[in-house]
């Protein structure tokens, strides 16, 4: 054997031998990197005749061409090898059970706020929000509600201490300081309704101290209480999804509205039982009426040029209604058996994309 051949089984066993690639790279650098055991020997050359040389370099060519070989066999060997370890390690078994997972419901009143929604925008309306800390001045004396106004005692206000720039503060009493921030900030027309919580200082079986409304406000040049008439009752029959349920309007009053109406739905009452529908008696779900004049005019609007109607409605009793529950308070109980009983299945809502098409 050569001296050549025995550095070149030498090389070829130190990359058979290499366990991983960097040991590898190293066998690799040892035989053919810059200062590998190979490039030695070609420099080697230079001292040869002409003909030495040409003979030296085809047996060290085919030397570094076994080498590399050897090289490349191992490096597929190796990566073999990685792959099927891997394979091993990230194996998953198909048939152990599943681990099982809770599934929570949508609270009513998120389905309900979340249907309400969804029949306005069909008419046009988009979503306004306000603040569940109000300035006494949204709440109450923009909406033509004075400070020594009796309409303030019906409001069992949360009152709280003032802000930093002495602004008396309350918890909001009703979704209508809304009307007055969108009116501030946007011009007419407007047509906006705004869902969220109110507060009041009140439980029994029919009040909680934090409860729902869905305030309405349409503002424009030629709003008339026909469109009020109209907006409600398209609503009330898309949401109870009753075709000829009757609405009617009851002569009231509220301080931020001329004239006033409260709303009423049909229904009928038997042996403590409720059903709506055209039976013949009433009903009330809400406050309604044409935005009074002191209102627009406390928000920068002309009311000489613009008129609208608005409405607030209770988030509570209409999901109480559509879905009978029976009590008010079990809402915010957190119970979490009410809940699965009341409660919707998330993404699997029938009633939420159907707006208006009845
Ligand atoms: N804010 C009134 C309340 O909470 C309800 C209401 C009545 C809202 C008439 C309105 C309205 O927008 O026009 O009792």
């Amino acid at each position: 054997m050569t001296a050549l051949d025995s550095l070149t089984s030498d090389l070829i066993a130190a990359v058979d031998a290499a366990a991983d690639m960097t040991a590898l790279e190293e066998a690799r650098v040892a035989a053919l990197g810059k200062k590998g055991r190979i490039t030695a020997l070609m420099g080697d050359m230079r001292t040869l005749s002409p003909e030495e040389r040409k003979e030296r370099g085809a047996q060290l060519n085919a030397v570094k061409e076994a080498v590399s070989q050897a090289i490349e066999a191992r490096r597929s060997v190796l990566k073999q090898e990685a792959l099927a370890r891997r394979l091993e390690a990230e194996r998953i078994d198909v048939t152990l059970p599943v681990r099982p997972e809770a599934q929570g419901r949508v609270h009513p009143i998120t389905q309900t706020v979340e249907e309400v929604i969804a029949i306005f925008a069909t008419m046009g309306f988009t979503v306004a929000e306000g603040p569940d800390i109000e300035t006494d001045f949204h709440n109450f004396t923009a909406l033509n509600i004075p400070p020594e106004h009796p309409a303030r005692q019906m409001h069992d206000t949360f009152y709280l201490p003032p802000a930093a720039d002495g602004a008396a503060r309350v918890l909001r009493t009703h979704t209508s300081p809304v009307q007055i921030r969108t009116m501030l900030k946007q011009k007419p027309p407007i047509r906006i309704i705004a869902p969220g919580r109110t507060y009041r200082s009140d439980y029994d079986q029919t009040h909680t101290p934090m409860f729902h409304q869905v305030e309405a406000l349409v503002i424009g040049e030629d709003i008339h209480m026909g469109h009020l008439k109209g907006t409600l009752l398209e609503f009330c029959r898309a949401f109870f999804q009753i075709d000829d349920l009757p609405v009617r309007f009851r002569p009231s009053f509220f301080p931020f509205t001329e004239p006033s109406a409260e709303i009423d739905i049909g229904c009928a009452r038997k042996g403590g039982e409720l059903k709506l529908g055209n039976f013949g008696d009433w009903l009330e779900i809400g406050g309604s009426g044409m935005v009074h004049p002191k209102v627009l005019e406390n928000c920068g609007i002309d009311s000489t040029k613009y008129q609208g109607f608005a409405f607030g409605m209770g988030i509570e009793r209409m999901a109480m209604l559509k879905y009978g529950i029976p009590d008010l308070r079990t809402f915010f109980e957190a119970d979490l058996r009410w809940l699965k009983h009341y409660g919707f299945v998330p993404l699997d809502q029938p009633n939420l994309a159907q707006g208006l098409t009845r």
